[in-house]
């Protein structure tokens, strides 16, 4: 039987990347083959130059960019196809949600911004990270990245609610560390088997 892919979204703070980790860990734990993947992969030529934006160390045109960060995912594609193929359950910090919310978050076009990732794979739950502003910003506040400021996450927030359908799952990321892993892992838990791969994303 093929691996789930499981995408985890959320606006920045909500501990999205620390609850990806354990929940990957935790199925390990309990003998399924899981791995993490992260967008943007900042290891490829693709993730460096996306990595160096991030930063401030580089500047491109708003358009460029989200076409980095959808070629970032493209290029690992094949891969993560047959890692699924062979039954290894996929867990993906980010993915083309993310993409479009915040490219569209900066004023960019909603319908132009899901074109470049028309047709990836298809995942089987969207769990998404639900934080308030306020509580967001109570953890300590914004790091220094280019989109960590908060009028942009709030219309980034936005922008999310527009991609949500049925196949979503909200997670209370306000509630302690251990709830919201538990969350999770019972959301893993209850995925029907999955069928064969999908590509076609947004078709
Ligand atoms: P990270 O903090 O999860 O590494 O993500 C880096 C930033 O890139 C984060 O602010 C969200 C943003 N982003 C996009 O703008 N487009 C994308 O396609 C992805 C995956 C992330």
């Amino acid at each position: 039987m093929r691996g789930h892919l499981i995408v985890v979204e959320g606006c920045d703070r909500s501990g999205k990347t620390t609850q990806c980790e354990r929940l990957v860990q935790s199925l390990q734990e309990h003998g399924k083959d899981a791995e993490l993947v992260k967008f943007p992969d900042r290891t490829t030529q693709t993730g460096k130059m996306i990595d160096s934006y991030l930063k401030q160390t580089s500047h491109l045109d708003d358009h460029a960019i989200h076409l980095l960060f959808s070629a970032n995912r493209w290029e690992a594609m094949d891969a993560l196809k047959e890692k699924l193929s062979q039954g290894k359950t996929l867990i993906v910090d980010r993915y083309a949600f993310s993409g479009v919310a915040f490219s569209a978050a900066k004023g960019l076009d909603f319908e132009w911004c899901r074109g470049p990732d028309v047709g990836l794979l298809v995942p089987d739950v969207v769990m998404f990270l639900d934080l308030t502003m306020d509580e967001a910003e109570k953890r300590g506040g914004f790091g220094e990245e280019r989109y960590e400021k908060r009028e942009l996450q709030m219309q980034v927030r936005k922008e999310f609610d527009k991609l949500m359908d049925d196949t979503w799952k909200m997670v209370d990321a306000s509630q302690t560390k251990d709830q919201v892993h538990t969350a999770m892992l019972t959301i893993v838990n209850e995925l029907p088997a999955p069928g064969p791969v999908r590509s076609g994303l947004w078709k």
